[in-house]
């Protein structure tokens, strides 16, 4: 599969940033066959930026939508307003919406049945906070996040998964290399289990919490991380097209 190095620009950017695909194929080069460019921008930036990454081998997605596909839902957008705009992914409760938000497991679920419907690949974010890993309860806690938030009616099929340590974001802290491998270890094996062998391994699963330059190679060389949900360092396309080549 594909690595895949998703950008998570979170409440950040304006309209001027819809070159930045541009700015960042010029600076790294053609798309390496072994490498996906994502970048999910806010909503509302989403039609430019799918224009700005026209012939850039960049594909855009959104950070959320809501559960159904239209309604009187005020503020909000669906799955299918984001395949409209030419989205292809969404992110799903980012601990962000989880927090804030009061996103629960089983909307998560509600909305990723949304976005597969629409056609669109669901990015469904799942990891334990501090006090749950000092506690020992990493593992159940991500398991249970798993069970819950994948749709009952999901085959396995265009499924990205992201483990982010809550206390991981935008913290500087990452987890130790060995951390990582097992949780994603874990990650693959409830997959396995739920979906079958062969599809387990064919579904992406991202690293992210504090991912940047420095640390991209040896987290993406770990054997079940397949990619990486970034976020401050997604925001320059230096760091972005930094992280990417050490993907390579
Ligand atoms: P940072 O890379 O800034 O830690 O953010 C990670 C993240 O939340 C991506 O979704």
């Amino acid at each position: 599969m594909k690595t895949l190095i998703a950008a998570n620009w979170k409440m950040h950017g304006d309209l001027s940033w819809a070159a930045k695909p541009k700015a960042f194929r010029d600076a790294h080069g053609p798309q390496n066959t072994n490498v996906e460019i994502l970048i999910c921008p806010p909503a509302y930036l989403i039609p430019a930026l799918v224009k700005g990454s026209e012939g850039q081998d960049i594909l855009i997605g959104a950070q959320n939508c809501h559960q159904e596909q239209g309604g009187a839902f005020t503020g909000e957008m669906s799955a299918d307003m984001v395949a409209n705009c030419g989205g292809r992914y969404v992110i799903l409760g980012h601990s962000e919406r989880r927090a804030l938000f009061g996103e629960t497991d089983g909307l998560v679920a509600a909305k990723a049945k949304s976005v597969l419907a629409s056609s669109l690949v669901p990015i469904i974010c799942v990891g334990e906070s501090r006090e749950q890993r000092e506690a020992g309860d990493a593992d159940e806690v991500v398991g249970a996040q798993l069970k819950n938030s994948i749709p009952e009616s999901a085959d396995g099929h265009k499924l990205v998964i992201a483990y982010e340590p809550v206390w991981a974001i935008g913290t500087g802290l990452v987890p130790t290399l060995e951390d990582i491998a097992s949780m994603h270890d874990h990650i693959r094996g409830i997959l396995s289990a739920r979906f079958g062998e062969n599809i387990a391994q064919s579904i992406c699963i991202l690293y992210g919490g504090s991912v940047k330059p420095s640390n991209a190679r040896e987290i993406l060389a770990l054997k079940d991380v397949n990619g990486a949900l970034i976020g401050g360092a997604g925001l320059e396309m230096d760091s972005l097209c930094a992280i990417a080549r050490e993907a390579l």
